[in-house]
């Protein structure tokens, strides 16, 4: 019998992931210049991930502008073997106001930024790195052709996107294998529901983030993620949660958190299975 709700996927093939993973970039977003305010409790916090048998870890190189990636190099190298680290390049950040990420996909720079993202996790290879916003400025095959070089001389093994659509996912796909998608996709924001299809389709992982709405998903009261938490004695959080690896075993959320509470929380939703009649209460929306 097929298992509709594997634990694991493999992406590309190749890298076996827990489909609840972890996005650390809450725990170097608040001041992006100098990193996390609560630096133990953010090393703590990974730690915790990683003994709860969370294998993929997301990064970028924007996120606190490199102290994401030196945080997580402090906290887990020497890595252990099975642990999946996915980081981003292809936007910048030049001023400190939280609103600006600015595309910049020049491969001269992307191949710079998988250097230095190298160099801070302290890797000699990059399992999945993704551009993280395709930039309308330069040709989308410049940008994927610089991940695909990057590839070819082993510094990168898997290649990702993020925020596209599925006619960039294939037309990337016709210059590299494109191994994941990081896309917005939730309970309330599903805009992305052929990109996910498509994902499921071509094997490729499809990693939402916000995957709780940025914790709105576990603040609502009363409606149907609360009513069907109550009715399954799980957390709101939980069941935004199960939602999304219910709707395709391609997904792999990445919930972010700066409480080891909420990281148990949130890893524990990974055995929380969702029947016809809660499926049918969210449907409703919330
Ligand atoms: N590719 C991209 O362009 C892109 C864009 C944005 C984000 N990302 C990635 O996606 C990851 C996830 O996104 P996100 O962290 O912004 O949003 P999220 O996972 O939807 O929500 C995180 C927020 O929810 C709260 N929260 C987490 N677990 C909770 C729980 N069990 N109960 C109550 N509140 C809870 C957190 O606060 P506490 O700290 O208080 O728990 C935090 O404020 C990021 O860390 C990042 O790695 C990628």
């Amino acid at each position: 019998m097929t298992d509709l709700h594997p634990a694991t996927f493999d992406i590309a093939g190749t890298f076996t992931v827990n489909r609840i993973g972890f996005g650390a970039m809450r725990l170097a977003d608040g001041d992006i210049w100098a990193g996390p305010s609560d630096r133990a409790g953010a090393v703590a916090v990974l730690r915790r991930a990683v003994e709860l048998g969370v294998n993929l870890i997301d990064t970028a190189d924007a996120y606190g502008l490199g102290a994401n990636e030196e945080l997580i190099a402090e906290a887990l190298h020497p890595y252990r073997d099975d642990l999946v680290i996915v980081t981003k390049a292809g936007v910048c950040r030049p001023g400190p106001s939280l609103e600006e990420w600015i595309p910049l996909g020049r491969p001269e720079y992307l191949r710079q930024q998988a250097e230095l993202s190298l160099r801070r996790l302290r890797l000699d290879h990059i399992d999945v790195f993704m551009l993280h916003r395709v930039d309308p400025a330069v040709p989308l095959a410049d940008q994927v052709g610089a991940l695909k070089q990057l590839q070819e001389e082993g510094k990168i093994r898997a290649i990702g996107l993020s925020e596209v659509d599925v006619a960039q996912i294939e037309e990337a796909s016709t210059i590299a294998p494109i191994a994941a998608v990081q896309n917005l996709y939730n309970l309330t924001s599903r805009h992305h529901e052929a990109v996910v299809d498509h994902c499921e389709s071509a094997g490729i992982a499809f990693m939402p983030f916000f995957p709780i709405a940025v914790g709105e998903h576990a603040k609502r009261d009363g409606g149907p993620v609360a009513r069907v938490a109550k009715e399954i004695g799980a957390t709101p959080a939980q069941v935004a949660l199960a939602w999304l690896l219910h709707r395709s075993p391609v997904v792999t959320p990445i919930p972010g958190t700066t409480s080891v509470a909420h990281l148990e929380e949130n890893v524990a939703a990974r055995d929380v299975r969702l029947g016809d009649a809660e499926l049918a209460t969210l449907a409703e929306g919330i």
